[in-house]
């Protein structure tokens, strides 16, 4: 059974500067919820019921946000807002979460190897603190921990992308198993259009046995001189059984500034209580174009 999750939020979010010069990337919401709330609620629906995120200087309030908060809990009840009030309390009992702090910026491998000491010798999952995914056949975590059943080994998600893109992933080479699931052969951090073995490019799930944290101890600098989780799944991949699986469905990136508004409004259209306004208001907007 896989019940542990590790969130990496540390990253600075230089691509949507100003907002995350004092906020973490991982609180611009959606709408109106955090979307780390949103991956917190991908992995619980998953069947995870421990997580450990990874976080860093300007963090705090990513923890403050999953803490309780008695005064705000108070106020709400007063006014008999109890909708919300079940709304908030309901974001703090979600899971068991923990924190560990990465005291220096050193790449996403470095991230994943302070949680080596939580997760111990279990398989896991790795949800990217800042990015949303969404699938027509459940959450993708959940359909990663159905392939682990399967295959037993690390699963990975993977999107196809436009071919001159690749260079802003992680890549995988491999042979199909079937027709959504590829057993891989080699993994290469953000390769050139020329290098790339194909343009299906990880997308911000994993699931890996535990060997992967033995893997991430020797891995030397890589790309950006950080260290990289590729880079260490490049090594594991030699020895151990990886599989990717193309999800259907969508990846968006909330940290950049046009990711951030496509999906907020992606999302809004969707919103019971503002989509059909938004609707009507964008026809009329976009007719003015
Ligand atoms: C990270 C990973 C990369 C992956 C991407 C999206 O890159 O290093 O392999 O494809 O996330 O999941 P970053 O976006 O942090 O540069």
């Amino acid at each position: 059974m896989v019940k542990k999750a590790v969130i990496p939020a540390a990253g600075y979010g230089t691509r949507f500067l100003p907002a995350t010069k004092s906020s973490p990337k991982e609180m611009i919401p959606i709408i109106d919820t955090p979307v780390i709330q949103y991956v917190v609620e991908e992995a619980v629906e998953s069947g995870i019921t421990d997580i450990l995120m990874i976080i860093g200087k300007g963090k705090r309030a990513i923890e403050e946000h999953f803490d309780r908060s008695p005064i705000l809990e108070e106020t709400l009840e007063k006014k008999n807002n109890l909708e919300m009030l079940e709304k908030i309390k309901a974001i703090s009992e979600m899971a068991n979460i923990h924190f560990v702090w990465q005291k220096e910026m050193n790449g996403l491998g470095d991230a994943i190897l302070h949680a080596k000491h939580h997760v111990g010798n279990e398989p896991f999952v790795i949800l990217l603190g800042d990015t949303l995914v969404q699938s027509e056949n459940g959450p993708v975590t959940k359909q990663l921990i159905d392939v682990y059943k399967q295959q037993k080994g690390s699963v990975i998600a993977l999107e196809e992308v436009k071919p001159e893109l690749v260079s802003r992933y992680g890549v995988v080479d491999g042979d199909a198993v079937s027709e959504n699931v590829i057993r891989a052969k080699n993994w290469i951090e953000k390769p050139s259009f020329e290098e790339a073995p194909s343009n299906l490019a990880v997308a911000s799930r994993y699931l890996f046995t535990p060997e992967i944290f033995s893997y991430l101890e020797t891995t030397e600098p890589g790309k950006n001189n950080e260290i990289q989780l590729t880079d260490a799944m490049r090594e594991m991949v030699k020895n151990h059984p990886m599989f990717g699986l193309k999800f259907k469905g969508k990846r968006y990136d909330i940290g950049n500034k046009l990711g951030f508004l496509k999906t907020n409004i992606e999302f809004g259209l969707n919103d019971p209580e503002i989509g059909d306004e938004l609707k009507g208001w964008l026809k009329e907007f976009a007719g003015e174009l």
